[in-house]
This record gives C-alpha cells, sequence and structure tokens, in this order.
C-alpha cells in the first residue's frame, strides 16, 4: 500500500505503475459510465482523485459510496487529463473495506467550528482540522529536534505531584478510587486530601520544579508534556488541560534565555513552513490572510524588549480605552498584551521585570527589591505564548520569599535542596504549545488545536 503522501511528493516514482491505496471517501460524482472519488488516507494534506470506470464488477456499489466509507483501491497512476491534479488514480478494483452510515455528519459544505467540537471524533476528517493536526505533530518534532540538536537532556516529569508548582492553588486533586484503607477524619469520613495513598496529590501545573533539579545535573533540559490548571476561565485562551515545553539551562541568566526563546520561534517557524507547506498556504488563504507576511515579519525581525514598566507607561501614554485598567501593579490583561505586540511593537515582544506580586515565588528578585526576573513574550493574535524567569538560585533570598507568601516549606525541602548543593543560576521558560499552533495556523480559539478540548463543561469524547 502507497501512502498518498509519498505519490504526491514523488509522483514519477508511481506514474504508470499499479499502485494500492486506501482510505477515507471525501466525495463520490459518478455518471452512468464512469465516476470520480475524492480520497483520503490522513498522510497528506490533499485528496486523491480516483477515475472509476462502469467495467468494474461493483461500480453501482461504489457509484453509491457515502463519505466517511473506507475503501482500498488498487489501480494505475496516471497523467491527469484535468488541470486539478497533475495525475489520478484509475482504479481496476475497487474494495470496500467499511461503508459509512447514511447519517455521516460530514458534507462537503462548510461546518462550523462550533459544530465541529460537538463532533471532535470526527472532526480529524475534514481540511481544516486534517490540517491543524497534521502541523501540531511537525511542530511537536521541530520542537524536539531544536532542543536535541543542542544538547538538551528530555525530561519526563510527572504528572502526579505533591508540590503546587505555581504556589497558585490552580490544581485539580488525585482521589484514589477503589483504594481499601482510605484515610479518615474526626467523623469516619473519608479524608480525600491525603487521598493519594494518605498523601495529598495534584495534577501537574509546571513540570518546572522538576527539570530545575535535572537542570543542575544535566545543564540544558527540557520537559515537553501536558498540564492542568483548574482555572475556571471560559476564554479562547484557556484549556484546563494543555502541552508545555519548559526547557531549563543552567549557568545562564534572563537575556540567555530571551535569546533561547527567540531562537527556538524562529527555527520552529522556519521548520514548520518548509515541513508542512500545503497546510500553512491552506491557513494563509483560508485562516488568516495576513498569516505568513506576520510569520515572515518575525524570521526578519529582532524581538522586541521592554520592562513592565515601561510597558505600563507606554500603555497609559497610549490614549487606548481599555476595558480592564493600567495600572503599575497589575497584571498584564489580553488587550494589553495584543496591544502592546500588535500596535506599539508590530512583532513578539518580551515583557520583563514583573512587580513580585503577580509573579511566581521561584523568580529572582530584583535589586530593587520590588521587581523580579521574570519575561513574558507577547505574540500579536494570540498575546502570552511564553512565560518564564531566571530562578532564584540564592536559598536564603528564597526561603524569604516562600515566607512571605506562605508557602509550607516541608513540601519544597526537595527543592530548596536544589540551592543547597552546588546552586547555580538558572532559567527556563514554559511555551503553551497550543498557543503556538493558534500562532502558527491563524486559528482562533485553543478548542480547535487540541484533538479533545477540556474546558469547563466540556469532557466528554
Ligand atoms: O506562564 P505560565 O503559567 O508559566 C509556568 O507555568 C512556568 N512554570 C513555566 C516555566 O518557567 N517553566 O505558563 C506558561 C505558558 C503560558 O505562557 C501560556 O502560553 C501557557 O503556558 N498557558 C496556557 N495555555 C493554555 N491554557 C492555559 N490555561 C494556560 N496557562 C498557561
Ligand atoms: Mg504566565
Amino acid at each position: 500500500v502507497v501512502l498518498i503522501r509519498d505519490i504526491f511528493r514523488q509522483p514519477d516514482k508511481y506514474i504508470n505503475q499499479t499502485i494500492k491505496v486506501d482510505g477515507w471517501v471525501r466525495t463520490v460524482r459518478a455518471s452512468k459510465a464512469f465516476g470520480f472519488i475524492e480520497l483520503n488516507d490522513g498522510t497528506f494534506f490533499p485528496s486523491l482523485q480516483v477515475v472509476f470506470e462502469e467495467s468494474l464488477s461493483n461500480f453501482k456499489d461504489i457509484a453509491k459510496l457515502i463519505t466517511g466509507s473506507a475503501i482500498i483501491v488498487e489501480g494505475v497512476l496516471v497523467e491527469s487529463p484535468g488541470a486539478k491534479q497533475p495525475f489520478e488514480l484509475k482504479a481496476q478494483n475497487i474494495r470496500i473495506e467499511g461503508l459509512s452510515a447514511q447519517d455521516y455528519p460530514l458534507q462537503k459544505k462548510r461546518h462550523s467550528f462550533e459544530f465541529l467540537r460537538t463532533i471532535a471524533h470526527l472532526r480529524p476528517r475534514t481540511n481544516t482540522f486534517s490540517a491543524v493536526f497534521r502541523v501540531r505533530s511537525v511542530v511537536a518534532y521541530a520542537i524536539h529536534k531544536f532542543f536535541q540538536e543542542r544538547g538538551f537532556v528530555y525530561v519526563h516529569t510527572p504528572i502526579i505531584t505533591g508540590s503546587d508548582a505555581e504556589g497558585a492553588g490552580e490544581m485539580f486533586r488525585v482521589t484514589t478510587l477503589g483504594f481499601d484503607q482510605p484515610p479518615r477524619d474526626g467523623q469516619g469520613k473519608v479524608d480525600f486530601s491525603k487521598d493519594f495513598f494518605g498523601k495529598e496529590t495534584n495534577l501537574t501545573v509546571s513540570g518546572q520544579l522538576n527539570v530545575e533539579s535535572y537542570c543542575m545535573a544535566f545543564n540544558k533540559v527540557y520537559t515537553f508534556g501536558p498540564t492542568f490548571r483548574a482555572e475556571n476561565s471560559n476564554t479562547a485562551r484557556h484549556a484546563a488541560e494543555f502541552w508545555m515545553i519548559e526547557p531549563e539551562i543552567a549557568f545562564a541568566d534572563l537575556g540567555d534565555n530571551m535569546k533561547l526563546a527567540e531562537e527556538m520561534m524562529k527555527f520552529i517557524i522556519g521548520y514548520v513552513m518548509d515541513t508542512a507547506p500545503e497546510e500553512m498556504n491552506f491557513f494563509n488563504s483560508f485562516m488568516d490572510k495576513s498569516l505568513f507576511s506576520r510569520l515572515e515579519n518575525v524570521l526578519q525581525s529582532q524581538f522586541g524588549h521592554i520592562t513592565y514598566t515601561d510597558a505600563i507607561n507606554e500603555l497609559q501614554k497610549s490614549g487606548e480605552k481599555f476595558d480592564y485598567p493600567v495600572e503599575w501593579g497589575q497584571d498584564l490583561q489580553t488587550e494589553h498584551e495584543r496591544f502592546l505586540s500588535e500596535k506599539i511593537f508590530a512583532k513578539p515582544v518580551f515583557v520583563t521585570d514583573y512587580p513580585k506580586e503577580i509573579k511566581a515565588f521561584y523568580m529572582r528578585m530584583n535589586e530593587d527589591g520590588r521587581t523580579v526576573a521574570a519575561m513574558d513574550l507577547l505574540a500579536p493574535e494570540v498575546g502570552e505564548i511564553i512565560g518564564g524567569s531566571q530562578r532564584e538560585e540564592r536559598l536564603d533570598c528564597l526561603v524569604k520569599r516562600m515566607d512571605e507568601l506562605g508557602l509550607n516549606q516541608d513540601e519544597y525541602q526537595w527543592y530548596l535542596d536544589i540551592r543547597r548543593y552546588g546552586s547555580a543560576r538558572h532559567a527556563g521558560f514554559g511555551l503553551g504549545f497550543e498557543r503556538l499552533i493558534m500562532y502558527l495556523t491563524g486559528m482562533t480559539n485553543i478548542r480547535d488545536v487540541i484533538s479533545f478540548p477540556r474546558t469547563p463543561k466540556n469532557a466528554e469524547f
């Protein structure tokens, strides 16, 4: 069986040869004497045209095939007289593997993304979602390639954790069904707070703390896995389950961190444009006509840099009316982030040195005692796509900050150990994988770039 991808990439190898392909029917058009099938096997974004003639013994059954049916075609690949495709498969034999039912919900017409979310198990068979998920796969590979080529070690950090990596309390608790001796409280009721075989555990919000400890052994590391946030926000950019890429580098400061992030972003864009040109063309034509110029602009430009304090000043000076107030000490909202990257810089921009109150406990305190060595990368159309920092490597400063925030040191002893045994400057960041895919495709809702989105009230499938 030949992959449709290989036929499109190397037609010369297959032309005038007898080959076999399999896949799912996108459309069938038939007259009395012959017909056409658009066949997609999922390996390539465009479909292959199959021509079939009356001489086939099951001609009538094929002419009646319902979209979605699974078939296997044997035939000769011939140069096509039609202008649309340079070649087509002239069928000698078509085997119907599995008929699709009459109520197949995907029709040739365009369906709304809202509707397609209700059939998340079938939407990968549409052109848009075929392109999205092929790009998602290519980008995941590009990320591994980028880090592996630079000597980073890929660390698998745990999904179930005993500590809150962000100290923000936005966690999903893990409970143990079927645990035969669950801990009981004073009234004899099950104490769910200690439900992981007697310990309180949660789904990870970030692999960072674990990856920091590996950074202090391997120098350059990254993790790439699912993370979970129990934030009940119903936006187009937040999901309760999303994937994050978190590199961490030792003997490095915030400047090194930003350099790495910029290099990575440019590498990914270059790689996906080269590797998935058909999909990217599709997005540029149908999702966002300015996509290519935006991505080109990223490749050509150097990312902007501005401190949080200057950003606040710029936003206040702009005279723009925002829904949320712009005030030193308040976190930037999406509208502010987009204004900065779209209007003020017109390219991705790093905002650095945020007030300590709005950032996590592990960020390195700046000399001023009010701000921390944080960096967010804000991108046009999406807003925050990366969040990172230089870490507090000084044991006394870290302990002091944790005390101020009321964090329980017992839970973080292992994390403090990293500062006790050969502490070194280090920095890292988290790239939101879905936000990156949105940025690269022009898709505007996070629910449409992850296979089975988990958002409030959305956990079927
Ligand atoms: O800014 P965040 O919360 O940073 C961290 O978790 C750090 N521990 C990362 C690190 O330094 N190693 O999250 C990082 C990125 C954000 O910039 C955003 O792109 C994405 O993760 N993100 C989300 N994406 C989708 N849905 C959500 N609910 C997200 N929360 C964060
Ligand atoms: Mg953040």
